[in-house]
């Protein structure tokens, strides 16, 4: 992380999209010493008490006693209180070797920094922070220095946001939020202004008070809707559009059937399932759909950005707005594509079924065609051998139990007939087979019926000659 000159780029920091521990500017409290002690308990950033860049300017004195720092004292940010452009840019210079960026107290309450212009004072003035910050990103040459601002919120929170969008149009690189208004002390942080004003900005914000365990972090990252959370959502939904697309290649195995697949199908599991598969559908596309939306806004948001113009104004902010719109068009197209996916999933798990039904039908009305073509093969032969006996003339008996036999295959055939007709309407393509067979084999029986009466009436003939 650290560049060869000992500069942290603190903007690859809020990238890596975990949730960052600051340690906010205490004046008395955050020297050197406190520094490096809550650096040995994972503290990510730390920023120097408050500093006033006019008596930094004025006296070598005041520099020595007021900022010291070591090598490992970093990445480090130096607070001053400003109400001047040029003096707050001259004192970044001073400490831009030193530290990773600086930071203009807009929060201070207390009354005498008040009554000198500096701190809170600040968040009614946007256009004078936006000159500050302005000033500072164009008179430090190293373009990985940050320059921020810590505000406190006002009443009417749309003041609040334009203060932020000013400081951001000025290339301010990222805000800490004390969610409190300059008359609030100790009174509850109000998480939900945090998070209007992160929705309302590109850059990274930062919660701030009411921190006093490492668990209330977890919660205002929670409350303020800050990166990390959305992090994990897309995460979840990466992860769901390659489960979709495992399963879809599953599903197109050529060497598993559509039978076999009807089989698995109608697996106990999936029966016990399938009683909430509609609504797990449904749950699924909503979600998708929300998440695909939300995902179009981001890229709109971004987008419209003149992206041109902000590089030369910050590159910091430059690359930060290009890596949000990159990951709002990743989350586009992950959501759009497990969309489409799981709609394609669920219609070839259909037509696999269907196919498999087809299948089996189809089977069952070869086995139908192959029984009645071997019935009326032996019904041929039959009456084969019937005619014989009458060419040959046999007596009556024989004649009598060739017709029997004969009436009782009619019988057969025409039962055989009737079902394969029942089963010739599932199918439609089945049909048409069988119909030419029907139509075949109707031919046949009309054929042998007419053949039959032939013989019976030369039966009849032949009784009444020998009468
Ligand atoms: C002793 C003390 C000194 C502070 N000094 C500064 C300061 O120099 N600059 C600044 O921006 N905020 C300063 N603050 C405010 C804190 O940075 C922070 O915004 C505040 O403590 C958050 O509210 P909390 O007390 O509910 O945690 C100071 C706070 C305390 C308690």
């Amino acid at each position: 992380m650290k560049s060869y000159n000992g500069n942290t780029n603190v903007m690859d920091m809020f990238e890596k999209g975990k949730v960052l521990k600051i340690c906010a500017p205490m004046v008395r409290y955050s020297k050197l010493a406190f520094r490096s002690l809550v650096r040995k308990y994972n503290c990510d950033i730390c920023f120097t008490p408050m500093i006033v860049a006019a008596d930094f300017m004025r006296s070598v004195k005041a520099r020595d006693s007021e900022f010291t720092t070591n090598e490992c004292d970093r990445p480090l940010i130096v607070q001053f209180a400003a109400h001047d452009a040029q003096t707050l840019a001259d004192a970044a210079c001073v400490v831009a070797p030193f530290s990773d960026g600086v930071d203009l107290n807009c929060g201070c309450p207390q009354r005498w920094a008040m009554s000198e212009g500096y701190g809170a004072c600040l968040i009614n003035k946007p256009e004078l922070v936006k000159d500050m910050v302005r000033h500072v990103r164009n008179q430090v040459d190293n373009p990985n220095y940050t320059v921020s601002i810590k505000i406190r919120i006002h009443k009417d929170i749309k003041q609040t946001v334009d203060l932020c969008q000013k400081a951001e149009s000025a290339g301010v690189s990222w805000i800490t939020v004390h969610g409190r208004t300059t008359e609030e002390r100790h009174q509850p942080v109000h998480y939900d202004a945090i998070k209007t004003v992160k929705d309302s900005v590109s850059v990274p914000v930062i919660a701030n008070g009411d921190i006093k365990y490492l668990r209330d972090v977890e919660s205002a990252h929670q409350l303020t809707g800050v990166d990390g959370r959305m992090t994990l959502q897309w995460t979840a939904v990466a992860l769901f559009l390659y489960v979709e697309v495992g399963l879809l290649v599953i599903l197109c195995l050529p060497f598993i059937s559509a039978k076999r697949w009807r089989i698995i199908f109608q697996l106990r599991i999936w029966n016990f399932m399938a009683r909430f598969w509609n609504k797990v559908f449904l749950t699924m596309i909503v979600i998708l759909i929300v998440l695909f939306l939300d995902a179009v806004r981001e890229v709109r948001k971004y987008s419209g950005r003149d992206l041109g113009t902000d590089a030369k104004l910050q590159p910091n902010m430059f690359d930060h707005l290009h890596m949000k719109l990159f990951r709002a068009q990743r989350n586009l197209y992950i959501s759009g594509f497990a969309v489409f996916l799981w709609l394609v999933m669920k219609r070839v798990i259909t037509l696999i079924n269907q196919l498999a039904s087809v299948s089996e039908n189809t089977a069952a009305l070869q086995t139908q065609a192959d029984n009645a073509n071997q019935a009326a093969k032996k019904y041929m032969d039959d009456n084969e051998q019937l005619k014989k006996a009458l060419m040959e003339g046999k007596g009556d008996k024989a004649t009598a139990d060739g017709m029997e036999l004969l009436r009782k295959e009619v019988e057969k055939l025409k039962g055989e007939l009737k079902t394969t007709g029942d089963a010739l309407k599932q199918s439609q393509s089945a049909a048409d087979v069988m119909k030419k067979q029907t139509d075949g084999l109707a031919r046949e029986y009309d054929r042998l019926l007419k053949e039959h009466q032939a013989l019976q009436n030369l039966q009849d003939a032949g009784s009444k000659k020998d009468d």
